[in-house]
């Protein structure tokens, strides 16, 4: 898979405008106050507070089970709070569906990617988004001649020659790349990326890294999840570590070291 620049000519990203009401500029894009979220008695998110700025990357650590997918799917919509408060561009708003995390222009690559095996890959890329004609019949050959060109400029995976092609029959690389198109194809403001490396090679994964550079440039700001350090040190402005469902340490890059980071990951 190779991801380039190319995707952000595409007539998605034509029409992939922030919002830039000039009296919210100096508000986060997306914040999230004393959030809580609790499984029954398991206390998952406990009094979280996170924000995501402008133009900005921020890596979302912590071991396992600290909590991160279970924000990353609050900030996505389909996980609500259980108390608490979440602001898009400085007004509070309801994150109870996808809809509500569409709406303020956010896309996500789920860490348990959400693909059906036994749809092809446009079915998959348009899964609950289908372009429909004017007479409300779902418009394949549009939404395939559409899957062929995010493959072919945004996100070209290897041995992926026909977008008909069940997603089954893919490659876990392959899976992740199709998912990793999705997202990148509607995203707007923000893109979440929880393990999004996992099953790619090395050189597809400094591809992705690279992206998320651009995608900065371009004004959409990203969320990255990762074990691995030294690719949150590759691209992330800001550093945000969880254990047991809170913040225990945030630093923007400039003003800490990989070894600091480290070690507030491995501490808790
Ligand atoms: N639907 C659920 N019901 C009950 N508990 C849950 C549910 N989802 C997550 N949890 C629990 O919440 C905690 C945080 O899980 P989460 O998936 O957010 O961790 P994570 O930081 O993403 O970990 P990893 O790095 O392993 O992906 C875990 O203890 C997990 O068991
Ligand atoms: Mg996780």
């Amino acid at each position: 898979m190779t991801l380039s620049t190319e995707t952000l000519k595409g007539p998605a990203a034509m029409n992939n405008t922030i919002q830039t009401d000039s009296a919210a500029t100096d508000k986060p894009l997306f914040e999230m106050r004393n959030i809580v979220k609790r499984y029954g008695s398991f206390v998952a998110l406990n009094n979280m507070n996170f924000h995501i700025g402008r133009n900005e990357v921020v890596g979302l650590l912590g071991d396992n089970g600290a909590g991160k997918s279970t924000l990353v799917k609050m900030i996505s919509g389909i996980n609500p709070p259980t108390s608490g408060e979440i602001y898009v561009n400085g007004e509070i708003r309801q994150f109870r569906s996808r809809a509500d995390s569409e709406g303020a222009g956010i896309e996500t690559i789920y860490q348990d990617i959400a693909l059906v095996d036994s749809m092809s890959i446009t079915r998959n890329i348009f899964l609950g988004r289908e372009i429909v004609s004017h007479f409300g019949f779902m418009d394949h050959k549009r939404m395939q001649d559409v899957a062929i060109q995010i493959l072919g400029s945004a996100v070209q995976i290897s041995g992926i020659d026909n977008p008909d092609k069940e997603v089954g029959f893919l490659s876990g690389g392959q899976k992740q790349a199709v998912a990793i198109a999705r997202a990148v194809h509607f995203k707007r403001n923000i893109l979440l990326l929880d393990e999004p490396t996992s099953a790619l090679s090395v050189r597809e994964t400094e591809h992705l890294l690279s992206y998320v550079r651009d995608l900065k440039r371009e004004g959409t700001s990203s969320v990255l999840v990762t074990h691995n350090l030294y690719h949150a040190f590759q691209v992330c402005d800001r550093f945000v570590v969880m254990s047991h469902g809170t913040k225990v340490f945030e630093a923007r890059k400039e003003d800490t070291t990989i070894e600091e980071v480290t070690d507030h990951v491995i501490r808790t």
